[in-house]
């Protein structure tokens, strides 16, 4: 993995505390100080008579015992942000990352009251068209989810301070899509997610997706779900067998094959396997080429190896393939009525949730044009109880 250079300007913005060298220098310099100013009272009091009754009282003045425990060291081995760090900046490559991600603890209880919170992530070039729509999704539900942004590298998202969405962008690399950098993202900003041990459901979204429930209803379908939901089936076509490369043999076999849609959501105990994996990505990285597509692959293929008891081996992101061709139908201002979002929570089929057959399907759609956001605004309360 390419180690990310390290931005220096950047960090100071992140870590306001003075470099520990100009604080050492002032302390000399404030040491040096004292020691004159002590020397004159030392003189002025012993003149005095004084100087033995007072001298312990006046140690205490000058010298505090607290006084050299910087506030710094102390906030950087804090507990809380340990468990629940502040900044999302940070100049650890990904090797760093995913090693530090992957931690998962051996105690059971949490020494804290952990409310589980669901990680929204968002995957995109830049823009994020629906913000206005996703924040009034979050209004009233602070503490229960977290967002995490991956952009373009030099992206600066522009957001007001009060949207769900400012300082949420994680440190980010290019992508090119089709590529297995798209599942370096896609563990990138699982990895971000996992470091705020709050975070129990992990879901991948992108700038065209909008939620189509209220946050209770999503959150409530995720958090005390049994399985995570990423689509994983055997298609038996071009599309499907036709990626596998024999080479991936005897490691991955064509059985093990799978297919599946990117816009996954993992609980957390997945999302740790996949951080840690190295060995199966590695493979796909080797073999899983152009015209391959390792995001539709990667996942898919391995949770069926290794994990497919807790997975539902479907997707909560619903899409529109019914026109055909490489992309999904995208729907823009005119397409957007009642009818249509309530098709798309209910359009009749049943799904299984925890075992027991449900109409609720999908919780989150795509794809939606950004002229899309007026109409969706108007009719969100109608149509999706927000
Ligand atoms: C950010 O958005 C605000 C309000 O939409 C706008 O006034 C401002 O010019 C934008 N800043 C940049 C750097 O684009
Ligand atoms: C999903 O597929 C796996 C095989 O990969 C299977 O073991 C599991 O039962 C399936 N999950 C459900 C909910 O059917
Ligand atoms: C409902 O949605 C599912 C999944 O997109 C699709 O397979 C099914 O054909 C749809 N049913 C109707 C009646 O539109
Ligand atoms: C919102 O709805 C009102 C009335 O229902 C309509 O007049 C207006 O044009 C709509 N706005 C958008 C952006 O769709």
């Amino acid at each position: 993995m390419k180690p990310r250079s390290k931005p220096d300007e950047d960090e100071a913005d992140f870590f306001p505390c003075p470099p520990r060298k100009n604080w050492s220098v002032g302390l000399i310099k404030f040491i040096s100080f004292l020691v004159i100013f002590m020397a004159g009272v030392v003189i002025g009091l012993s003149a005095s008579g004084r100087f033995t009754r007072s001298f312990n009282s006046q140690t205490e003045i000058f010298f505090p015992s607290t006084m050299y425990m910087a506030n710094c060291d102390k906030e950087f081995l804090s507990f809380k942000s340990f468990v629940t760090p502040e900044h999302l900046m940070h100049s650890m490559t990904d090797e760093e990352l995913f090693w530090r991600a992957s931690m998962v603890p051996k105690m059971e209880e949490y020494p804290f009251q952990r409310v589980p919170k669901v990680a929204f992530m968002f995957m995109t070039r830049g823009p994020l068209p629906f913000v206005q729509l996703w924040d009034r999704f979050f209004k009233g539900h602070e503490g229960l989810y977290s967002v995490y942004v991956h952009t373009l590298p030099d992206y600066k998202l522009n957001v007001s301070e009060s949207s769900a969405f400012y300082s949420r962008q994680i440190p980010s690399e290019e992508v090119s899509w089709g590529s297995v950098t798209l599942v370096d993202a896609e563990k990138r900003l699982l990895a971000n997610a996992l470091l705020d041990f709050s975070n129990e459901r992990f879901v991948l979204l992108s700038e065209s997706c909008i939620p189509v429930y209220d946050f209770s209803t999503v959150y409530n379908y995720l958090v005390y779900s049994a399985h995570s939901f990423v689509e994983s089936y055997d298609e038996i076509s071009q599309q499907g067998r036709g990626r596998y490369n024999r080479r991936m043999a005897p490691t991955i076999k064509l059985y093990h094959w799978r297919k599946g849609s990117q816009w996954f959501e993992l609980n957390r105990e997945l999302a740790a396997y996949i951080v840690a994996d190295y060995q199966y990505y590695l493979i796909f990285r080797k073999y899983c080429k152009p015209s391959c597509y390792p995001d539709e692959h990667y996942m898919p293929t391995y949770l069926n190896m290794f994990h497919g008891s807790l997975n539902s081996n479907r997707t909560v992101t619903w899409v529109d393939w019914s026109r055909g061709g490489p992309h999904p139908a995208a729907y823009g201002a005119s397409s957007i009525t009642l009818e249509f979002i309530q098709s798309i929570r209910n359009n009749g089929t049943t799904c299984t949730y925890n075992s027991k057959p449900t109409s609720v399907c999908f919780l989150f759609a795509r794809k939606f044009s950004p002229n899309a956001l007026g109409p969706l605004l108007n009719l969100s309360s109608r149509a999706m109880g927000f």
